[in-house]
């Protein structure tokens, strides 16, 4: 991989003229409840009091045994955090609540049916379940500590339990989000070396019931042609006792929950005490190159960070009732659905369905009838339901006191209708920059000591350093106006161990671009790449603008556009293929297509088909492309490269630059004659991760 950029590209960096939105201030009724309220936090955590400020974290856990060591830098860049610490995540989400809170709600579930009653899991009740589902893995799968589970599974409380039954024995999970096709799940299975897999029979999504348990075979499959043999597939019902997924379950491989559990009722498990180290899970997520990685995240360091970034920032208190719309299986939904709000004794609301089904007033139903005070979503979300509702929200009675916005940049417009619909003026906004990798927050503001901006993630979170290089690794300084890629000069305990199986290339990833010495031991020699364009203005704020590798954020979610782009070479038909974004008024960015076919293939629109349905099967449904073009032949240089630029450029009518140089430079009017129609060339300014992107080719 190359993240090498060339000289016009620095070019395109400078200059990013923002217009600086005016700050907006906190409540004094938030100010008035919230849990991080001491200006002093600021030096508490300041360089100077780096590792050891992170004890301040850690200290909201339970050990078993407390740590010797905060920070281990022998290895670099495999950090060690709270090292010589040992704790269980489960027994800190869930027994240590029980003698104060065994009886309040830890999930409150509601299925995307409106005429299913919505039901309540409390503490003491997820204990009971976890604890069956526990020797359920433990005792009928034979699962133990290290062992890797891969759980497809869709928004069903039986996710987080499978998740917390997992944690209870030291068993690595590896969820897959359950949009994804059952191939990219099998992969994924097959690059952990999972042996069981977890699944449900089906859901609800928009109004129809989605057969689920059909993309465990094709899993399976892909996973047996990868090497790997999975021995079990346990099947959650929906509904107990009959089945939603018209496959059938294969005799002995394919096991009902409902029905192995019959034989664990009341079982209980201990929690197994697991070292500070010990991977706790493995988020899979799309890079530059290849298949996705197993981002490997740590037991202690993980807890602690996500604990402590919910307290203070999701500002959750156990008597909150706390929604974060994300789906479990992402990096959101780990981390600020599951074990940040759970490790804080808090009420997390776990939601079913699409945010505008039946409508797009029932997020705001939900709300009112939950009684919900916090809610965290994502730029998509919220433009999606803007443009489907403007007024909705004001028809319900329910009072927001702090929303989240994660995963894209947030347009000034549409983070003003959040505040002042969504949140009618009363709520505090946090726009929180983070990555799969880094576990929780990297950039956003403190809600009650530092005011809103409009569009700006804000300062960094707590113990986190950033700093923005160019390309040569000079600092581009705070105000300049220019744009650079964000990095992090430190470690912090939520930041990854490894990538699953690949540690060389973890190291080239992340740190090999702007690692000042590869053999020092000084975590100052070490700053994390990661891969986002940003500009800092005078005040301290960050503005995230976009990837500057090859990723497209779609609705804030990854997609390499490598993995797109095999799918389609997937494709007898196909001879060359290139994935570049397009903006989307609704999902920020989408995929396009462009692809040239073999000589002699004429049926241009059963192949475009067919591409369309291989990458839906191949990686899942979030990869739909807006448009496939099929066009004589894709620019390139002389050297044979795709010029994926230029399509860019075309599909986002922007300047295309010089194509001079390219080794057929006439296909570039023929192909934007094609894509924007016969008219003259419309010359836009694009946003910075356009007109970056490809730049690395
Ligand atoms: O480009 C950044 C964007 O989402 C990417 C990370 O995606 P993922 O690993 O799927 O995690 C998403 C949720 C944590 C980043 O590299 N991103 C995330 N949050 C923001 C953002 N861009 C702008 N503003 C944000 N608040």
């Amino acid at each position: 991989m190359s993240i090498e950029r060339s000289a016009e590209t620095n070019e395109a960096q400078i200059a990013v003229h923002w217009k600086e939105e005016e700050y907006v201030r906190s409540s004094a009724k938030f100010i008035g409840q919230a849990n991080l309220v001491d200006p002093a936090i600021t030096e508490r955590f300041s360089e100077k009091n780096f590792p050891e400020c992170f004890r301040e974290y850690a200290d909201m856990l339970s050990w078993d045994r407390y740590w010797h060591t905060t920070l281990d830098t022998s290895n670099p860049p495999f950090w060690k955090w709270f090292v010589g610490g040992k704790l269980n995540v489960c027994s800190n989400c869930v027994d240590r609540h029980l003698a104060q809170y065994g009886n309040k709600a830890a999930f409150i579930f509601v299925p995307e049916p409106e005429y299913e009653p919505v039901y309540t899991i409390t503490y003491q009740e997820l204990f009971t379940r976890v604890n069956e589902v526990a020797a359920v893995l433990r005792t009928f799968c034979g699962l133990e500590k290290g062992d890797r589970v891969t759980i497809h599974m869709p928004m069903i409380p039986e996710l987080p339990i499978t998740m917390l039954a997992c944690a209870r024995l030291g068993i690595i999970h590896s969820v897959v989000f359950g949009g994804f096709s059952g191939e990219a799940a099998g992969l994924r299975a097959s690059d952990s070396g999972s042996r069981v897999m977890i699944y449900s029979d089906g859901y609800y999504r928009n109004g129809k019931i989605i057969d689920h348990k059909s993309s465990a075979d094709i899993a399976l499959e892909a996973a047996a042609k990868a090497g790997t043999k999975i021995e079990k597939v346990l099947v959650w019902r929906r509904h107990q006792g009959q089945d939603l997924s018209k496959k059938p379950m294969v005799q002995g491989r394919d096991y009902f929950m409902d029905e192995v559990l019959l034989n664990f009722k009341r079982a209980k498990v201990d929690a197994v005490s697991m070292d500070a180290e010990d991977p706790l899970f493995l988020m899979y997520t799309s890079g530059t190159t290849g298949q996705p990685k197993g981002c490997q995240h740590r037991t202690g360091g993980y807890l602690a960070y996500v604990a402590g970034t919910s307290k203070y920032y999701q500002d959750i208190h156990p008597e909150d009732v706390y929604w974060c719309m994300a789906d479990i299986g992402w990096i959101t939904g780990h981390s600020y659905i599951v074990y940040g709000p759970l490790a804080l004794a808090g009420t997390s609301v776990l939601y079913e369905g699409v945010p505008n089904y039946p409508d797009a007033g029932r997020p705001w139903r939900i709300a009112e009838q939950l009684d919900v005070n916090i809610f965290h979503t994502s730029p998509t979300a919220i433009r999606m339901l803007r443009k489907a509702g403007p007024e909705e929200p004001k028809k319900y009675h329910y009072h927001f006191k702090h929303m989240t916005t994660v995963g894209e940049p947030i347009e000034p417009a549409a983070w003003r209708w959040y505040y002042d619909v969504v949140g009618k003026r009363e709520a505090v906004i946090v726009d929180t920059w983070w990555q799969t990798e880094n576990g929780g927050f990297l950039c956003t503001t403190k809600p009650a000591l530092d005011p809103m901006k409009p569009g700006s993630a804000g300062p960094p979170a707590l113990g986190i350093f950033p700093i923005i290089y160019d390309e040569e690794g000079k600092e581009v300084p705070a105000g300049s106006g220019r744009a650079g890629n964000i990095c992090i000069r430190n470690p912090w305990p939520g930041i990854m161990q490894t990538v699953w199986g690949d540690s060389d290339r973890f190291v080239k990833q992340y740190y090999q671009k702007y690692c000042k010495n590869s053999k020092s031991t000084d975590w100052r020699d070490w700053p994390y790449f990661a891969a986002d364009g940003a500009v800092l203005a005078a005040d301290g704020y960050y503005r995230i603008l976009g990837r500057v590798d090859d990723v497209i954020n779609v609705a804030g979610h990854r997609l390499g556009t490598k993995e797109v782009e095999s799918a389609c070479l997937t494709v007898p038909e196909v001879a060359e293929a290139a994935v570049v974004p397009v903006i989307d008024e609704i999902r920020g960015r989408m995929p396009v297509v462009y692809i040239s076919l073999k000589p002699g293939v004429e049926d241009v629109e059963r192949v475009t088909e067919q591409i369309i349905s291989t990458i839906e099967t191949m990686i899942g449904k979030i990869a739909r492309p807006k448009a496939v073009h099929t066009v004589p032949d894709l620019p390139k240089t002389r050297s044979g490269k795709i010029m994926r630029r230029v399509l860019a450029a075309i599909s986002n009518a922007m300047d295309p630059g010089d194509v001079t140089t390219l080794a057929n430079p006439d296909i570039v009017e023929l192909i934007r004659r094609q894509v924007q129609g016969a008219g003259p060339v419309v010359l836009k300014e694009g946003p910075e991760d356009l007109k970056q992107f490809g730049a690395n080719e």
